[in-house]
């Protein structure tokens, strides 16, 4: 989405006929962040200026509001997401281990991306398959009962897709 062409009032629809303008502003950010991330992967700062511009909103409260969801990122991030979860039942069976192993993999720590771009590297608290533990995504795609052979099959597949 380019921040330029919002429509605040089509945007906000019905509902904004009872709403104050700085109301309706407000009650978009979450979908301009949204749309945003869809379009650039992240959060471009330029983007929030635009948007901050745009919306009549400070920065600073658009930033306060973006850093409340995990959902936003404000780095670039990798073609690849793996997400190793560290819940319970997934730490107990050996999810240390395998956050390692893609560390040492891809020379990357959790939260971080690759520089070719083709990994970001995340963990999670519990993905709600504990029976499967322990588990990790990779975009949007759920590997249980990962084993070391089925790590190597999860990064001969993030290779595969560089
Ligand atoms: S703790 Fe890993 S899926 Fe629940």
């Amino acid at each position: 989405m380019k921040v330029e062409k919002l429509q605040v009032d089509k945007a906000v629809g019905e509902v904004g006929k009872v709403l104050t303008e700085e109301q309706r502003a407000r009650a978009l950010l979450i979908h301009a962040l949204q749309e945003i991330q869809k379009a650039h992967n992240y959060l471009p700062e330029d983007e929030l200026k635009k948007l901050s511009r745009k919306l009549g909103i400070p920065l600073s409260e658009i930033y306060s509001t973006a850093t409340f969801y995990k959902q936003f990122y404000f780095a670039p991030r990798g073609r690849n997401v793996a997400c190793v979860c560290t819940g319970t039942a997934c730490h107990v069976r050996g999810a240390g281990d395998i956050l390692e192993a893609f560390e040492q993999e891809f020379g990357i720590s959790e939260g971080e991306t690759t520089e070719d771009k083709s990994l970001t590297l995340e963990t999670v608290g519990c993905v709600g398959c504990c029976g499967l533990a322990p588990v990790v995504t990779v975009n949007e795609e759920v590997v249980g009962e990962v084993t070391r052979e089925r790590f190597s099959e999860i990064v001969r597949d993030v290779r595969r897709r560089k």
